[in-house]
């Protein structure tokens, strides 16, 4: 597929894509959604890739769903057509995804982040959920996975007042894992992807799957799946591979499971 909205590459066993829309800040818009999802379909299928990098440009990840196209929308077209759903696709990756944002991450840009596994952040990042200032709320995902990292508080106040949390708020509240040098940024997501995909590539997923299961069940009910999938792994020759490489003091070599 030929791409107009989006650049791919691989970097090794590592997936990266480029959100490339810079006359409008990277806004989301039917067609950069759709070659996303096209790419996370070709990224997953493929066995050489073990970790997906989603980025921007230096000023923005994305300043949010395209609101040029979205202003002449009626409910009963987006209730036909399901608005949104198809954006969901990324949060229904199995492979780790790293966001690495620098810029604006606004609106369904925010949200976007959010759906993947960790955000590196840029010192320039600026995240935020100005839906309401355009007289609708957060419609990807924000009200609920903003509420989950940062708390009900925060994820309030930034909902109701569409304020902009800096990168230094976002790490202090736990929205991102780290803040990097705008100028470092992509190197660094590349180089920890590296890192993750280099692991075990069911190891990772099944890793993904237990993290993310502890937002959809209880406590127990969490610890009995992670307990059984741990016990799984007894038969992956990834598991003999890494601790027969610990014992001979070397360093595994890790497959697909
Ligand atoms: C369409 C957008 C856009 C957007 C920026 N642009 N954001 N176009 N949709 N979300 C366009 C501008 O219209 C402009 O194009 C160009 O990008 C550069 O933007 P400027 O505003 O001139 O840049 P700047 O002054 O640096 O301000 C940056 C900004 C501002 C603070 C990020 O652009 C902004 O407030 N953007 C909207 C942010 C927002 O409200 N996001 C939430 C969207 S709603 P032209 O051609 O005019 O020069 C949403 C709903 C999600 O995301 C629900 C789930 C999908």
């Amino acid at each position: 597929m030929a791409y107009e909205t989006i650049l791919v590459e691989t970097h090794g066993k590592v997936g990266l894509i480029r959100l490339n829309r810079p006359q409008a800040l990277n806004a989301l818009n039917r067609q950069i959604i759709t070659e996303l999802n096209a790419a996370l379909d070709i990224f997953e299928a493929d066995k050489g890739i073990g970790c997906i990098v989603l980025t921007g440009s230096e000023k923005a990840f994305a300043a949010g769903a395209d609101i040029k196209e979205m202003q002449d929308f009626t409910y009963p077209g987006t209730y036909v057509d399901d608005f949104i759903t198809s954006w969901e696709r990324l949060s229904r990756v199995r492979k780790p995804v790293v966001a690495a944002v620098s810029g604006f991450a606004l609106g369904g840009g925010c949200e976007l982040a959010m759906m993947c596994d960790f955000i590196l952040a840029a010192d320039t990042a600026k995240f935020g959920q100005p839906e309401i200032k355009l007289g609708v709320m957060p419609g990807a995902g924000g009200t609920q996975r903003l509420t989950r990292l940062v708390g009900k508080s925060k994820a309030m106040e930034m909902c109701l007042t569409g304020r902009f949390m800096d990168a230094a708020e976002a790490e202090r509240v736990g929205l991102v894992s780290r803040i990097i040098p705008a100028a470092e940024l992509l190197d660094e997501a590349l180089k920890v992807a590296g890192v993750i995909a280099g692991m075990s590539l069911a190891v990772g997923m099944m890793t993904k799957e237990s993290v993310n299961r502890s937002y959809e069940t209880t406590l127990a009910e969490g610890i009995r799946f992670e307990r059984r999938v741990f016990q799984s792994q007894f038969a992956l020759a990834d598991q003999k591979e890494g601790m027969a490489a610990f014992v001979e003091k070397r360093k595994p070599n890790f497959g697909a499971g």
